[in-house]
């Protein structure tokens, strides 16, 4: 068994987010495309003899059964048909409930780190079948590629090969939204014109800022600003800093915008912070960076133990 794990559990970005449909289950059919990014929880994982303990350094998180984390784990003990043990420690910089995906990342990373640790060899498609019973955008964390595609409730995912790093600028801003209350608010036109998320696909691959800028979408941000108005005031201060586009992302409230390259997005972030409310949280943000390391690395290094493109 491995003596210590490091993991980087990375945010997510909605370049795209488009609902298609409402599904028998409550979920909504999403058309959505991710984007990794280099703001990371980290996860230190240590093999105990028995038993799951979980500790993290933000105080308001439970870390109890109902933490993500803890039900990753159990799914896996079940997998493994034993129950082997082990400490995690969580240390949380993804603003909780924000719209950046951190709770589901840590779920999909805990996913990755255990069956590392405990040396499971659970294969690739077990590991998405598993964080499908975790959350609906949680198997898209699992694949170890820049961005990508999510249909379905978000849940089947494909890889976009061949993708420029993105800087941009993100912003917090001191409130929190609910995912289910901003679907279930949402008033959803499936036949208004909007762009498709093919324009934002071949913007990727063709590395075109002009293009990307153009097909952005989220479908939730009218019922997102309707709770939260501050998201417009985001939005118009980003652009008017010269982003190329600022979304929502996910749900809220975290907002983002496209810059040219990253001194465009270190600028725009010093001119918001010297404007912005204190509570705002303002910073950098780049995409994550691809990390394909078979999930074996020991303690001590940073790693995105065991993501795969989805290929094997
Ligand atoms: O699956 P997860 O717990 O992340 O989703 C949180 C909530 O967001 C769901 O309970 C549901 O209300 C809403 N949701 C949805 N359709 C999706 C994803 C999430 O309605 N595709």
């Amino acid at each position: 068994m491995a003596s210590s794990l490091r993991v980087a559990a990375p945010a997510k970005l909605n370049l795209y987010l488009r609902v298609v449909g409402k599904r028998p289950d409550g979920y909504h059919e999403l058309e959505t495309i991710f984007e990794w990014i280099d703001l990371t929880d980290e996860l230190v994982l240590e093999p105990r003899p028995s038993g799951i303990e979980l500790t993290c350094s933000d105080p308001t998180l439970s870390c109890g059964e109902d933490n993500l984390i803890m039900k990753a784990a159990r799914l896996l003990q079940r997998a493994a048909g034993s129950r082997p043990g082990a400490a995690v420690h969580l240390a949380k910089r993804i603003p909780i409930a924000a719209g950046l995906g951190g709770g589901s990342s840590d779920a999909a990373t805990a996913l990755l780190g255990l069956n590392a640790l405990w040396e499971l060899k659970l294969d690739h498609q077990t590991l998405v079948g598993l964080a499908a019973q975790l959350g609906a955008d949680v198997p898209c964390f699992l694949y170890n590629a820049p961005y990508v595609v999510g249909t379905g409730r978000g849940d089947i995912c494909r890889p976009i090969a061949a993708a420029p790093r993105l800087a941009h600028v993100l912003v917090v801003p001191d409130a929190r939204l609910s995912t289910s209350e901003v679907f279930a608010g949402a008033q959803f036109s499936l036949t208004a014109s909007k762009p498709s998320s093919s324009i934002v696909e071949h913007a990727l691959r063709n590395g075109s800022l002009g293009e990307l800028a153009s097909g952005m979408w989220n479908d939730l941000e009218p019922e997102a600003i309707r709770r939260c108005p501050v998201i417009r005031t985001i939005q118009s201060a980003l652009i008017s800093q010269g982003c190329l586009a600022s979304r929502l992302s996910g749900s809220g409230p975290a907002v983002f915008g496209v810059c040219r390259n990253t001194a465009h997005a270190r600028r725009v972030a010093r001119q918001l912070s010297e404007q912005a409310p204190a509570s705002w949280r303002i910073e950098t943000v780049q995409t994550a960076a691809e990390v394909r390391d078979g999930g074996h690395r020991r303690s001590g290094r940073t790693a995105r133990a065991g993501r795969t493109d989805g290929r094997g």
